[in-house]
């Protein structure tokens, strides 16, 4: 009786974040924990991250944003940033055809121009194959940091304004959201960071003035499952956001 109550309350709790960012970490430590090379953790990694994206799909998340590569992973070895490198075109040319089945429009954030030629060909045809897909949006953070895309905000803003389109005095939150890669998205609701770290990384620095956190200390992120999906809707449930109000 107890457990059938409790389970109730617990479902009435669990809430879809409108926009959902997770921070893919742990893989390193994953692989090391069973004698792997790092990048064993990255091939897993990978897995689960495609998994979890048509999952998040499923329960209806509108807005998914994933950090597959920061601005600041370029100071790992060679090695590994080719692995990545390597799952990535791998995912993409895979994932070209599983785009024809789902309802997911694929989006890049950062600066893709250090990005080999074919990389950032596949991430094209991607962006172009999924454009007109009317379920949730997927961006993966590719060479992607927030204060380097604050930074390019800026500077896309005063080109207009030395280009005479804008006015200083108009340069409001609003056009500085406009500007940003996620121009047209709403704000992240809710950031999930496996694998025990509690910082945000430089990840979505200005969209996450008013998101919600959930750190997972007890998982690395390639053992995360949509049961662990699941925790976070329901811990984000039991959150009462406020946005600075009462
Ligand atoms: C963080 O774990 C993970 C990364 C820097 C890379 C994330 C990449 C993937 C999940 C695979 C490729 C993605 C796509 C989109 C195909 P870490 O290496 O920092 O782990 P650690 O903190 O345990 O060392």
């Amino acid at each position: 009786m107890l457990f059938k109550k409790k389970k109730t309350e617990v479902a009435e709790y669990r809430k879809v974040p409108v926009h959902l960012g997770i921070i893919m970490d742990g893989n390193g430590r994953w692989a090391k924990k069973r004698g792997l090379p790092r990048q064993a953790g990255h091939v897993t990694g990978a897995q689960v991250f495609r998994k979890i994206t048509k999952y998040c799909e499923k329960c209806g998340v509108s807005y998914l944003t994933v950090y597959a590569f920061s601005t600041e992973n370029w100071r790992r070895p060679q090695d590994e940033v080719d692995a990545i490198m390597n799952l990535l075109r791998q995912y993409l040319k895979e994932s070209l055809a599983d785009f024809q089945q789902e309802n997911i429009r694929t989006r890049f954030i950062g600066d893709r121009t250090p990005l080999s030629q074919d990389i950032q060909e596949l991430m094209a045809e991607a962006e172009q194959t999924t454009a007109h897909k009317t379920g949730m949006t997927l961006n993966i953070a590719i060479n992607y940091g927030g204060r380097q895309e604050i930074a390019y905000a800026a500077r896309r803003l005063a080109e207009k304004a030395a280009a005479g389109e804008i006015v200083p005095d108009s340069i409001d939150e609003q056009a500085v959201e406009d500007a940003l890669f996620t121009e047209g998205q709403p704000p992240v609701d809710l950031i999930l960071r496996p694998s025990g770290e509690y910082r945000l990384s430089n990840f979505l620095i200005w969209q996450s003035a008013y998101a919600e956190y959930v750190f997972m200390d007890d998982i690395l992120w390639p053992d995360f499952s949509e049961k662990d999906l699941e925790r976070a809707f329901l811990e984000f449930g039991r959150r009462d956001r406020r946005f600075g109000g009462v």
